[in-house]
């Protein structure tokens, strides 16, 4: 996180999370299209559109989509940043159409001839920004306010995330996630997933399963779950667990709150639509332990010349930095705010109470969620090993990588 201070006070003027990637969309739901810039990515990784739009794929998947899924497939566009297959090390930037821009030519038009084409929204939806928002920007129509506020954003925010994952997957480090818990029905081994190391089997099992859901059984009752929500016309929310392997010990820092890891990480995770609550390895589950019962003791591997543990219930992270172990962040998603049950609300304009019912949302969008926390996870890690290990290229960056593996193999 970088801070820039206007004067001897020391006022807080700027706060920008990252420090050596930097990372900006912007886009409405219905508007023309996402547009995403992402800089600070080293020359020669080898990026093609292949590479973001099956990242999109998967983050269009999931059982209890609504109607706009079928019609988005997205698909993005290299603009910059990118030429014969590998980056050049300038900005990347990225298109992502949308589908439906046609129906919308007028409605989200820029210029004033077509300003009251379309009727403004005038009925807030709980649990949505459309209140607060109309109040902060002192908008008549809520639309002003929903277009941005709208999870479409994060489509970018997968798309950027993909550049992110292939960049550590250069490097052995690999992001994944799966869904631990959608309303009532968690996954059997709900507290030991934290200690299974084998993110591969869970991994694989998760992107099979309708619901990303790694445990068979569980995959069943959820989608039972999200039938019976879809006919009593409400919605859910749940909890998936991203991880990352193979990093190193020392990403990250713990000599200033702003730089410590887990923070940064969850507030990446928090920034996404809808997340409520984050925990770092075994997290909440912690406090109602004994320190002898939570603390991961440390062994040496005299053969293989490393440290390492046989828990995991830091997380990956102690003191703000990566420990060696994997990376496990759990986020808490509350259910989908817009409802076919009517919820009552009041009008902006008359003031006047109405029962709000609305159709074709999402009834669930946990599986969604799970991947769109693997990009900004990914975006992150990025971003702490850049800063750890920099590099204009990524040859230079693998060479102070592997420099810095066989010293911590002499240390
Ligand atoms: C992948 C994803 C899909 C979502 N789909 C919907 C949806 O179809 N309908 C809806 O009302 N909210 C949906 N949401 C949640 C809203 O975007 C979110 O609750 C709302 O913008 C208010 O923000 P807040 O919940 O962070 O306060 C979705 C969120 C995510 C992450």
């Amino acid at each position: 996180m970088n801070a820039t201070y206007i004067d001897g006070a020391a006022q807080l003027v700027y706060l920008n999370i990252m420090q050596k990637l930097r990372f900006l969309t912007a886009g409405e739901s219905h508007g023309k299209g996402l547009i995403g810039i992402l800089e600070g990515i080293p020359s020669g990784l080898s990026l093609s559109s292949d590479d973001i739009n099956k990242e999109l794929k998967r983050r269009q998947m999931g059982y209890g989509r609504g109607g706009r899924m079928k019609i988005e497939s997205d698909r993005a566009e290299i603009i910059s940043g990118v030429r014969w297959g590998k980056t050049i090390g300038s900005p990347i930037s990225i298109l992502i159409e949308n589908k439906d821009w046609k129906n919308w030519e007028t409605g989200m038009s820029a210029d004033i001839e077509h300003e009251g084409s379309i009727s403004p929204v005038t009925r807030p939806r709980p649990g949505h920004a459309d209140l607060a928002g109309v109040l902060k920007f002192a908008h008549p129509d809520i639309r002003n306010i929903l277009e941005r506020s709208s999870a479409r954003e994060t489509a970018m925010r997968v798309a950027l995330g993909s550049i992110a994952k292939k960049f550590l997957s250069e490097f052995g480090i690999v992001t994944g996630s799966y869904v631990i818990q959608i309303g009532a029905v968690k996954i059997r081994d709900y507290e030991l997933v934290i200690k299974n190391t084998d993110f591969e089997v869970l991994f694989s099992t998760a992107e099979e399963s309708p619901v990303r859901c790694p445990d068979i059984e569980a995959s069943g009752q959820i989608i039972r779950l999200i039938d019976e929500a879809i006919k009593k016309g409400d919605t859910l929310g749940g909890v998936f667990e991203v991880f990352v392997t193979g990093l190193p010990p020392g990403l990250g820092s713990h000599i200033q709150w702003d730089k410590r890891l887990e923070g940064i990480l969850c507030h990446a995770i928090m920034g996404i639509q809808a997340i409520k609550g984050v925990e770092i390895g075994a997290g909440f589950s912690m406090a109602d332990r004994s320190g002898s019962e939570v603390m991961d003791e440390i062994f040496y591997d005299a053969e293989n010349a490393h440290f390492f543990r046989k828990t995991n219930n830091a997380g990956g992270i102690e003191g703000g930095m990566t420990n060696g172990m994997p990376v496990i962040i759990r986020a808490a998603m509350k259910p989908i705010p817009t409802l076919k049950k009517p919820l009552r609300s009041v009008d902006i304009i008359t003031k006047e109470a109405f029962e709000a019912a609305y159709e074709r949302s999402d009834t669930c969008a946990v599986p969604a969620a799970s991947v769109i926390g693997e990009a900004v996870t990914a975006l992150v890690i990025a971003d702490a090993f850049l800063e750890k290990f920099s590099g204009d290229s990524i040859g230079e960056t693998a060479r102070n990588h592997g420099s810095y593996l066989e010293y911590l193999r002499q240390f």
